[in-house]
């Protein structure tokens, strides 16, 4: 046991240290946090590594069978899967594994670590706790008494709250719960920090930060996994810039199904609109265009099938095949996202990083450049307006 621990610590270490070099590593405190915390201590006996040769992109590997390559996993800037399906192996699709839990990419830890503001005595809710080993780091930065984390998931709670105590924090409190409820009796916090994206900020996290506090979460829509916002929280509202384009797994309560498939009748085939396609769809592979589409376009997602893509909201659906484009239900999609994406080129093609995000009350409104200047999203089965050109809203004149 002593040996694993001295090892353990060189990891640590070293693991920080090539960190460090990659630049993912500015704050001290983080870095530090880092070289002490040994993430193997967090890790089960059987993990799954993504791997291209594998069916279904992941595939297991147990400790006792292949020591050296879960020791190096928990020791590179690798993301470890420590949970597929839920934890219910009845529901394994032999085609593709699903995960659902993981010790997080380090580089993307040590990032949000960096992004937080981390200091002793602030008083910070993570929500995923998974592994035990994100709440180890930010013990070691704020405090054990300051370090509360919510998990969902009973199973992997107690395997979280075993490994804090036995790595030496055994203050941190691990709760079992709903993160997308926070946790109200640690409140207020000066943090409130996401290991699992949301599509939609829950207001509780908000009413649940201090004056001045941050939120800092991983963010998905349902046309762009990658992203992460971090928001400030004064007098009832949250206000904040997207920053990282990094992918996290969504939580679970704001996992949602395409309706493609439950929508594509033989009748709605035949019924469809037809139109030759006049706009090349490759825009659809762009991430940056997505993820401003995906602010627009709630509830709409994109996949492919055949020889084309097909997206599909609630009650409508398109088909965009090689040459003609097949829409059905009240809505438009292709046309939509045609508009939406005319307009966005014509604002300059903005990364994400112009984009923004206000929580209140009333729900949850992006922005481009500044708070005031909210763009337009559309949801249920209304024709959007015409695109104008412009996200301003209009100033009346003198
Ligand atoms: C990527 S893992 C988080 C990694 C973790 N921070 C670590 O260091 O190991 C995401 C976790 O979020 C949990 N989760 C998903 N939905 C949740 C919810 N609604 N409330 C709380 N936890 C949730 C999952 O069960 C999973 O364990």
């Amino acid at each position: 046991m002593a040996e694993e621990d001295a090892a353990g610590a060189t990891a640590a270490d070293r693991l920080a240290t090539e960190l460090a070099d990659q630049g993912h590593l500015a704050d001290p405190l983080v870095r530090e946090a880092m070289a002490r915390v040994q993430r193997h201590r967090f890790l089960p006996e059987q993990v799954w590594i993504d791997d291209d040769r594998a069916d279904g992109g992941y595939r297991p590997v147990d400790r006792r069978r292949e020591p050296d390559l879960w020791w190096n996993s928990a020791y590179g800037n690798v993301a470890v899967v420590t949970q597929i399906e839920d934890g219910q192996p009845e529901r394994l699709d032999p085609h593709w594994t699903t995960p659902t839990s993981s010790a997080s990419l380090p580089s993307a830890v040590a990032q949000m670590a960096t992004a937080a503001k981390l200091a002793p005595g602030l008083q910070v809710l993570e929500i995923g706790a998974a592994t035990g080993y994100n709440l180890a780091l930010i013990s070691e930065i704020v405090g054990q008494d300051h370090a509360v984390g919510v998990e969902i998931d009973p199973a992997l709670a107690a395997d979280a709250r075993a490994a804090l105590e036995a790595a030496g924090y055994p203050k941190t409190t691990v709760v079992t719960g709903d993160g997308q409820q926070g946790y109200a009796p640690g409140a207020p916090y000066d943090r409130i920090v996401s290991t699992a994206a949301v599509i939609s900020v829950p207001l509780p996290w908000v009413n649940q930060t201090r004056q001045g506090g941050m939120i800092l979460t991983p963010f998905a829509t349902t046309l762009c996994g990658q992203g992460m916002v971090q928001l400030r929280v004064d007098e009832g509202q949250a206000v904040g810039r997207f920053t990282l384009p990094l992918e996290f797994m969504l939580v679970r309560g704001q996992r949602q199904v395409p309706r493609f498939d439950a929508l594509f009748t033989d009748d709605a085939w035949v019924a469809s609109r037809a139109e030759p396609l006049a706009v090349e769809p490759a825009f659809l592979e762009s991430r940056d265009a997505l993820f401003a589409l995906g602010l627009q376009l709630p509830g709409v997602h994109l996949g492919f099938k055949a020889d084309g893509r097909w997206m599909s909201s609630e009650d409508s659906w398109a088909y965009i095949g090689p040459d003609h484009v097949f829409q059905w239900g009240p809505r438009d999609l292709f046309d939509e996202a045609v508009a939406l994406y005319d307009l966005w080129q014509n604002q300059g093609a903005p990364s994400m990083l112009r984009y923004g995000l206000t929580v209140d009350a009333a729900g949850q409104h992006p922005w481009l450049d500044n708070p005031d200047n909210r763009i337009p999203v559309r949801t249920g089965s209304t024709p959007p307006p015409p695109a104008t050109g412009t996200t301003s809203p209009p100033v009346a004149s003198a």
